[in-house]
């Protein structure tokens, strides 16, 4: 690598790490649309502007920025830019400031690939605002409907089409435009999100497969009363339902080598001194295998209905999105992990999705590089990756595109 790629990826990473930072907590509050994602995207158009890259966005807020070279089908890679409320610095940023500095690497090389070089970035990946997670990538591709992506409200009830209409997108009824066609491999570089490369020690590691994984909404009603006067044998209280309901679920899926979280609440009147009406709680579980994830899931559902028939409470579970496994074409992910200067990268499953996952699923032959995480920890203010492991990532990104560009 040219002594001036360091310097170039230092320069960009400290030019975005204050970008929708918290003082309180030193994480990151990036959301889909709004301020701190929006000086991104500008400076995302800014960086491709100044590497002479052609811009092309779409309806949705998703952008390719195209180095026009040889012909065919586009070698594409990128992430995202958004964060889930209170997130780290790596997740998403990482792989599309990597993708922009393995370009300068491979322009520094005098490299000329024989196809279109496109570095991406997709909104709304975490669904942290509209619920969907992947969003972008799925409007693009046609994984999810416009007529059915229109409506999704954030929680200040703002319609995705409203929030696009504000930056002046989705006029008239956009179209999903991504295919095989027009992207012929996507590579996402990530921060590990796991310990697996730590325990190989390892910098860099090739995905193999990504869990299948859903949100679901368990909305619970009670018998709104006074928390003083009421006994408790006269009570049907949703947050004892709520409870217990996440208690199972985590031994459930302690038990069965799976991962559910209760991670977001909601409850009415949120009020101290009464017994509440109502309790909304969103569920993420993941199972390793599309049958184990439905056990898991109808499993904590009977749990949680035979409580509420306890309880004298009513519940309903509905699933808001679920996304299958994605297997990636382990021919490419072997050539990626084998084919390159340095010792054989592991090739290591991920828990988390990816937009990578979705244009695998569409039919996009894709594949993901993953960086170091010396704690494991994401989703978090805490999440970390040293910079010389972010380093040996721009690098084996560039190799892994000279390659598949060659
Ligand atoms: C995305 O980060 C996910 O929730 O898996
Ligand atoms: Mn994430
Ligand atoms: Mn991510």
């Amino acid at each position: 690598m040219g002594a001036s790629v360091p310097d170039h990826f230092e320069h960009m990473w400290r030019t975005i790490q204050p970008l929708g930072r918290s003082d309180r907590s030193g994480g990151y509050f990036r959301q889909p649309f709004a301020s701190a994602e929006r000086e991104l995207d500008a400076w995302f158009v800014e960086q491709a502007s100044a590497r002479g890259l052609r811009m092309e966005p779409d309806a949705f807020g998703n952008r390719i920025a195209w180095w026009d070279a040889g012909s065919g089908p586009g070698l594409v890679t990128g992430s995202h830019l958004d964060s889930v409320l209170d997130g780290g610095a790596y997740d998403g940023p990482l792989g599309v400031v990597s993708a922009l500095a393995a370009v300068d690497v491979l322009r520094e090389r005098g490299v000329r690939p024989s196809r279109p070089i496109g570095v991406s970035v997709f909104v709304e990946e975490e669904g942290s605002r509209f619920g969907l997670a992947c969003l972008g990538s799925r409007l693009a591709t046609g994984a999810v409907a416009w007529e059915m992506a229109r409506g999704l409200r954030d929680r200040d009830g703002v319609r995705l089409d409203e929030a696009l209409a504000e930056l002046g997108l989705a006029a008239g009824d956009p179209h999903p435009w991504l295919g095989s066609q027009h992207i012929g491999c996507f590579i996402e570089l990530h921060v590990e999100q796991g310990r697996d490369l730590v325990d190989r020690g390892a910098a860099i590691g090739v995905a193999s497969r990504i869990w299948p994984h859903g949100r679901y909404r368990f909305e619970i009603s009670g018998s709104p009363n006074h928390a003083g006067t009421t006994r408790m044998e006269d009570r049907h209280d949703p947050m004892l339902t709520y409870a217990m309901t996440a208690l199972s679920a985590s031994k459930q899926a302690r038990v069965t080598g799976q991962r559910a979280t209760f991670g977001r609440v909601e409850t009415q009147p949120n009020s101290t001194n009464s017994v509440p009406s109502a309790v909304t709680a969103w569920m993420d579980a993941r199972g390793e295998t599309d049958e184990a994830l439905a056990d898991l899931v109808a499993t904590i559902t009977r749990q949680a209905q035979e409580r509420a028939g306890r309880d004298g409470t009513k519940l309903t579970v509905t699933a808001e999105s679920v996304s299958g496994a994605v297997d990636f074409a382990p021919g490419l992910a072997h050539r990626i992990a084998a084919d390159h200067e340095s010792a054989a990268w592991p090739i290591v499953p991920t828990q988390a999705g990816h937009d990578a996952g979705i244009l695998s699923a569409q039919g996009i032959p894709s594949a993901m590089l993953f960086v170091r995480n010396p704690t494991g920890v994401s989703h978090s203010p805490a999440e970390h990756a040293e910079t010389a492991d972010c380093l040996a990532g721009v690098h084996a990104l560039a190799e892994t595109l000279e390659r598949l560009a060659s």
